[in-house]
């Protein structure tokens, strides 16, 4: 096994129309720094440019409709005002020479009518999704209409055409992890009994049908796509294994003849049949990460992509801690730790106050945000 100082991690990679000097990606965070209103601030800019040594940035979940908007201070892309925010944020990438995509997440039923502000909550089916802290109940639940579907399919374009007029080099649509597209593919949120439910393959459809007129919009060398198969969070339950090689199958058959950018795949066995199999389905490069159970480390990455299971990995927390972290795992330099306690807190304090590695080492062995 190559030692990550002569991994290929260290090698650069196509992704559709963009370039990436290493294959390290700045997985995308939900961080909660946006202004109340949902535009992005001059203190995300400098958060994204702090890491710009990976060799994609992909932005926090961001909502394409206010329907979607799953979390306060969650930022958008549905308005000029928040299109600006982001020029500043993406500016501030470019100038470091690194690609940016700005992530479409649509919460659908993993939020509520506070938090919209459209007193309504849309998802597959009329479900309420209630998590254990009962933050996301809903009880304002209502299953979209097909008229809804087609709206739905418009706002995704709108926000890929914003993301593109803001200097994002393309958008990934978040299709894992419990929100709305995710909602769609698994059994336990889809009760629909129209062209949109019941079989895996009209599971798949709407998720589909989004990445499609999106690549039709922007083009589909602009466009990669999250999925996590089986991952069982936030209710979007997919329990048969069968189930979920055919539906994760009928949804990459479907996308093959777009020729997506990239698969972006959370899945604990990255080696597995499913998740290599899905991948040959998709015909597209894959970014891999293995999800929440065990944080990304250094070892892990480069086993990922010295053994072929991936082309690229995706970095979550390590990255919040260590805003330089490609360099320090490419010199071997020791890391910090993030505070969990500040990661949806707002302000600076755990967000762009975590030091880089020209600072003292004391500060970085303490593994704590230098203030
Ligand atoms: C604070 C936080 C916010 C996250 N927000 C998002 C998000 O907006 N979109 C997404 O696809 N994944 C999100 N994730 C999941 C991460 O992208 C990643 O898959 C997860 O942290 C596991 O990778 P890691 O072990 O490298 O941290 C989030 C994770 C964390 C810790």
């Amino acid at each position: 096994m190559s030692t990550p100082t002569t991994s290929r991690l260290w090698q650069p990679l196509g992704l559709g129309a963009v370039k990436l000097e290493n294959r390290l990606v700045l997985s995308p965070m939900t961080r909660r720094r946006a202004a109340a209103n949902g535009t992005p601030t001059p203190l995300m800019a400098e958060y994204y440019a702090q890491r710009a040594g990976f060799g994609l940035v992909v932005t926090e979940g961001v909502y394409p409709s206010r329907e979607g908007r799953g979390y306060p201070n969650q930022p958008g892309l549905v308005d000029d005002e928040q299109e600006h925010g982001w020029a500043a944020v993406t500016a501030a990438v470019h100038a470091h020479g690194t690609p940016i995509f700005a992530q479409l997440m649509h919460a659908g039923r993993v939020t509520n009518p506070e938090v919209t502000g459209t007193g309504t909550v849309l998802a597959p089916s009329a479900i309420p999704f209630e998590d254990h802290h009962g933050h996301h109940s809903a009880q304002g639940t209502t299953a979209a209409t097909s008229q809804d579907i087609a709206q739905l399919v418009q706002a995704h374009v709108e926000a890929a055409r914003r993301a593109r007029r803001a200097g994002f080099d393309g958008i990934e649509l978040h299709a894992a992890n419990g929100y709305l597209l995710q909602q769609f593919l698994a059994p336990a949120s889809n009760h629909r009994t129209d062209g949109y439910g019941g079989t895996p393959h009209r599971r798949a459809r709407f998720v589909v049908e989004v990445a499609e007129a999106v690549a039709d919009a922007i083009g589909a060398d602009r466009v990669g796509i999250r999925v996590s198969p089986g991952a069982n969070v936030q209710g979007a339950l997919e329990l048969d294994e069968q189930d979920v090689s055919a539906t994760y199958a009928a949804l990459f058959d479907g996308l093959r003849q777009c020729s997506l950018a990239y698969v972006s795949m959370i899945h604990a066995e990255a080696g597995s049949a499913l998740v290599q199999d899905l991948r040959r389905i998709s015909g597209s490069p894959m970014i891999v990460n293995t999800g929440f159970s065990a944080v990304t480390d250094r070892k892990t990455a480069a086993d990922l992509v010295d053994t072929g299971q991936a082309d690229a990995v995706a970095v979550g927390r390590a990255a919040i801690a260590n805003p330089d972290l490609p360099r320090r795992w490419q010199a071997d330099r020791p890391e910090a730790s993030p505070d969990q306690a500040t990661f949806y807190t707002g302000g600076a304090t755990g967000y762009t106050d975590y030091p880089i590695d020209d600072a003292p080492q004391e500060s970085l062995a303490a593994g704590r945000p230098h203030r």
